[in-house]
């Protein structure tokens, strides 16, 4: 039977009392339907669902309803509607290829299912922070078209502790009870390694908690988790989940295409996106569009219409040195370290320019001498990032 699925969770809905869950996934069956051109049984559902009380779908009853951390008050849970044509990802291909593979399950779901494949919807995204994992989660939900319902695992982890169970549970309960995917993200905060020394006890609870609640929950409910340590991840937390698409720092090819997508046509077009990209070895997706979108903003503020090469090189080369854990606290070493790590296109006069100051001081810095911020114009002050 096609959309068996829906089917059920619309009894489940029926059997529980739960008008809220029994429209919603009727309201789900009525635009799987009229996709695959059954406009006639789509009508039908949709004329018995608009008997249903109007409250019950409103937004404003949506978010009433998101479940609250009792200490705190703070909502425990996000919810979001991720469209297409706001997510910019440049993934490797095997990634994508995973990705999609996985998109193409959950819509196959009954297919796979009449075939003796049932594997519940259960992803593992895995990387260094900066990575895409939250981009891939809401790049999914657009692609389902399901809303995205993010558990915050901060807020979750209650200052009570004992209270943490029960949030759990809530959460649980409520993403089981809608169509939607529900993101654990950052869940290493929820799942640190039962041999963690610290507060073991409680941690104990929470992840014993977190797996009963896995364990219960229908294979059609689509799950996301993401986390920067897998390394703190329990084996019996690993196994859960049937896929697993690790993200990684991306290779120069890959920082080519990103540096592409964040500048777009605001590029200046002698600026190569390839030595951008060799210059920006070791950088995370989330580093190169902050450092675009920064010289995105200085171009604005000047009134230009393309991203001046020089400044955005200087924002390049200061993200640069962050992450080599470099402090550079006087305009000469920032000049230092600018003239030694892009030599030749951070050439002296171009770099007198763009600080206001003459070459023989540039010059000065860049070999340790002098003070170029006492000779410096006040008026042609930089924004530093
Ligand atoms: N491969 C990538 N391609 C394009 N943008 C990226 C990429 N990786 C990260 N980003 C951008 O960096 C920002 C942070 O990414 P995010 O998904 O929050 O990373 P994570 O969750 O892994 O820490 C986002 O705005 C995202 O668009
Ligand atoms: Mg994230």
């Amino acid at each position: 039977m096609d959309n068996l699925s829906e089917v059920l969770k619309i009894l489940e809905g029926a059997l529980q009392h739960n008008v809220r869950k029994a429209a919603d996934y009727a309201s789900l069956l009525a635009d799987k339907l009229e996709e695959k051109g059954e406009t006639r049984q789509a009508a039908m559902i949709r004329q018995k669902l608009a008997r249903v009380p109007q409250e019950t779908f409103s937004p404003a009853s949506l978010s009433h309803s998101l479940p609250v951390d009792s200490e705190s008050q703070l909502h425990t849970l996000d919810e979001e509607r991720p469209r297409l044509k706001d997510i910019e990802l440049a993934m490797p291909k095997n990634v994508m290829d995973r990705l999609n593979e996985f998109i193409d399950s959950v819509r196959a779901t009954e297919q796979l299912a009449a075939a003796g494949l049932r594997q519940p919807a259960r992803l593992l995204l895995y990387g260094p922070p900066g990575c895409g994992k939250t981009q891939v989660a809401r790049l999914i939900a657009a692609e389902l078209k399901f809303p995205l319902l993010t558990v915050r695992c901060d807020t979750l982890v209650s200052s009570l502790l004992g209270q943490t169970s029960r949030n759990l549970r809530r959460v649980f309960e409520h993403a089981e009870n809608r169509p939607c995917i529900f993101f654990l993200d950052e869940f290493d905060a929820l799942a640190k390694s039962r041999s963690d020394e610290r507060e073991i006890g409680e941690l104990q609870r929470v992840v014993i908690a977190l797996l009963q609640n896995i364990d219960v929950m229908s294979p059609e409910t689509i799950l996301i988790a993401a986390t920067n340590h897998e390394e703190l991840l329990d084996k019996a937390i690993w196994r859960r989940f049937a896929w697993h698409v690790p993200l990684t720092f991306p290779d120069a090819n890959l920082r080519q295409r990103i540096w592409a997508l964040k500048l777009g046509d605001r590029i200046n077009p002698g600026t190569s996106t390839e030595l951008l990209a060799e210059l920006s070895e070791g950088l995370s997706g989330a580093s190169i569009e902050h450092v675009a979108h920064d010289a995105i903003r200085s171009m604005i503020l000047r009134g230009d219409t393309n991203v001046e090469e020089i400044d955005l090189l200087r924002r390049l080369g200061l993200t640069i040195a962050i992450a080599r854990g470099l402090r550079l606290d006087s305009l000469e070493r920032e000049i230092a370290f600018l003239r030694e790590w892009a030599p030749q296109q951070l050439v002296l006069r171009k770099l007198a320019k763009y600080y206001g100051i003459s070459v023989r001081q540039i010059n000065n810095a860049a070999k340790g001498r002098g003070n170029a911020n006492k000779h410096r114009k006040p008026n042609s002050a930089r924004p530093t990032t």
